[in-house]
């Protein structure tokens, strides 16, 4: 049996940063050896969830194929790292309950800043009633109850939140060794 893997999961409002803290920590664990997949809700929404729309059902289905794939690759000793708004707390205690090692990131913004930011123009279109369903805007969010760690990205940088998240998963006991981590920094050549 390989050593089993570990799940980072980030929840968050659209644009709240969920993806460029995946990345983030992606490139360090990945820089420490450690076997890394990224789940990012946008991209598995192209393939495994193509044609899936944003109504509940359809936003636990996806939740569920995530927490799936999730789940195989963790137990196969990689690290993955989900990227997904996960808006509905059920589902997502319910995908934490069956992949075991896993670690809940809630990835916090105020919607004001969220608003302002809207990198993809959705906020624009939500709040002029020309998105239905959108999240934060008329669709719920429920905020974890329990996040192993809470960012908050109108605050800190994106490094601070990936300094933040790695100190989590380190106390938490969950990350196996990796083949390259001898807890030194990382060379920057070789
Ligand atoms: S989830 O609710 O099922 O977890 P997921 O993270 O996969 O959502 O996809 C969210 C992305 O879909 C957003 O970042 C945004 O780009 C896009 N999107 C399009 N319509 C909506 C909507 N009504 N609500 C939220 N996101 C939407």
């Amino acid at each position: 049996m390989p050593q089993p893997g570990l799940t980072i999961w980030l929840t968050g409002l659209s644009g709240a940063g969920k993806s460029t803290i995946a990345n983030g920590l992606s490139s360090e664990l990945r820089e420490r050896g450690h076997p890394v997949e990224v789940l990012d809700g946008d991209v598995v929404r192209t393939n495994l969830s193509r044609g899936l729309g944003f109504s509940k059902e359809d936003r636990d289905t996806n939740i569920r194929r995530i927490g799936f794939v999730a789940e195989l690759l963790t137990r196969n000793g990689v690290v993955v790292i989900v990227a997904a708004i996960s808006p509905y707390r059920d589902v997502r205690d319910e995908v934490r309950e069956r992949v075991g090692r896993f670690i809940e990131v809630f990835v916090d913004c105020p919607i004001a800043v969220l608003t302002e930011r809207d990198s993809k123009g959705l906020y624009r279109k939500a709040l002029a009633g020309e998105l239905d369903n959108f999240t934060g805007v008329s669709d719920p969010y429920e905020e974890p109850a329990h996040a192993d760690v809470v960012v908050d990205t109108s605050s800190e940088t994106a490094a601070q939140s990936v300094t933040r998240v790695l100190a989590t998963v380190a106390e938490s006991g969950l990350l196996p060794p990796a083949p390259d981590d001898d807890g030194e920094a990382p060379q920057a050549s070789r």
